[in-house]
């Protein structure tokens, strides 16, 4: 049987920006999902057994077979008299890197069930195959995160420019789902569209974003929390300027703040799913987390940097 796993991740600067070449930062997270892959006689198995937000599985059954049928074309595999089953501790939500997550735990799957031996470039390229049946057309950061973990400054390009950064140690975070399940691919197109129906105002919120992007390189080398946090808040700022925010996203960020984080932002597609916070100290992490689960949504307590 092959084994494959693939990083949870969460993106600090620069969602949605990204898919339109403005550089983001993105940090994996401890959590991920698991694979196996195994040789079967018969039909095409799919087995899930990811813990979920409710409903989730169901809306992204579609996409899901999509991205299947294109990570054994990307592999040249035939999905017939094959097994895979998900697993792991990653939350599949929208926002975490779920799917991402799951494209890249099934490529290692397969290329070692396979006896492929996919070096992690390899890897990466058939997530980010799998990743087209969520998004349509992804930047490709989840993929990257997914596949390589740790902290990435990110810019789609003709070559994608991928940098690893260092944080000095990890910090703590609190993730807030809101529990909606999110169509990124309909969250991106929205922002196309609106993009070209008001070109100037969009071009003046794209340069801010690309400035912000290289403020929060400098003041991640420079290990400065309050800065990491301050921009964080503007880019949920900008997120909200391009409406990709939603209702529940700010009321769990505006939370946040007022619990006491160093910084608080929506994260990945948006429109729900989920947001950051950051809160380097223990205790503040504990209370951004335990007000976000008084008001009943669920949390994730944990670390970017890692
Ligand atoms: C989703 O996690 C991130 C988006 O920027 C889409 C992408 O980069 O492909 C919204």
């Amino acid at each position: 049987m092959g084994y494959g796993s693939g990083f949870g991740k969460v993106i600090l600067f620069n969602e949605h920006f990204v898919v339109h070449g403005i550089p983001a930062i993105v940090s994996a997270i401890s959590m991920s999902t698991t694979a196996t892959a195994e040789r079967i006689k018969g039909d095409f198995e799919f087995i899930d057994d990811r813990m979920a937000t409710p409903g989730y599985k169901d809306e992204k059954m579609d996409h899901q077979r999509d991205s299947l049928k294109y990570i054994f074309q990307a592999m040249d595999l035939e999905q017939d008299n094959v097994k895979i089953r998900l697993a792991g501790d990653l939350y599949a939500a929208s926002g975490v890197g779920a799917s991402a997550a799951s494209c890249a735990a099934i490529a290692r799957a397969l290329s070692d069930e396979f006896d492929l031996n996919y070096a992690d470039d390899e890897i990466n390229r058939v997530a980010y195959e799998g990743e087209r049946g969520y998004h349509g057309s992804p930047s490709g950061i989840d993929n990257t995160a997914a596949t390589f973990g740790g902290l990435i400054w990110f810019q789609k390009g003709e070559t994608n420019v991928m940098e690893r950064m260092n944080l000095r140690e990890p910090v703590n975070i609190v993730m807030g789902n809101t529990g909606v399940v999110a169509n990124t691919k309909a969250a991106v197109a929205g922002v196309q569209e609106r993009k070209e129906s008001f070109p100037e105002k969009y071009d003046k919120i794209f340069r801010s974003a690309e400035e912000l992007a290289h403020r929060g390189r400098d003041a991640i080398k420079a290990f400065d929390l309050p800065k990491i946090g301050k921009l964080m808040d503007e880019n949920h700022g900008l997120l909200q300027d391009i409406e990709v925010s939603n209702d529940d996203l700010d009321l769990l960020v505006n939370l946040a703040r007022e619990q006491g984080a160093t910084g608080a932002k929506m994260t990945g597609g948006g429109l729900g799913g989920y947001m950051v916070a950051l809160t380097p100290e223990k205790e503040v992490q504990e209370s951004v987390a335990s007000a976000i689960e008084k008001k009943g949504f669920k949390v994730l307590r944990t670390q970017i940097g890692i």
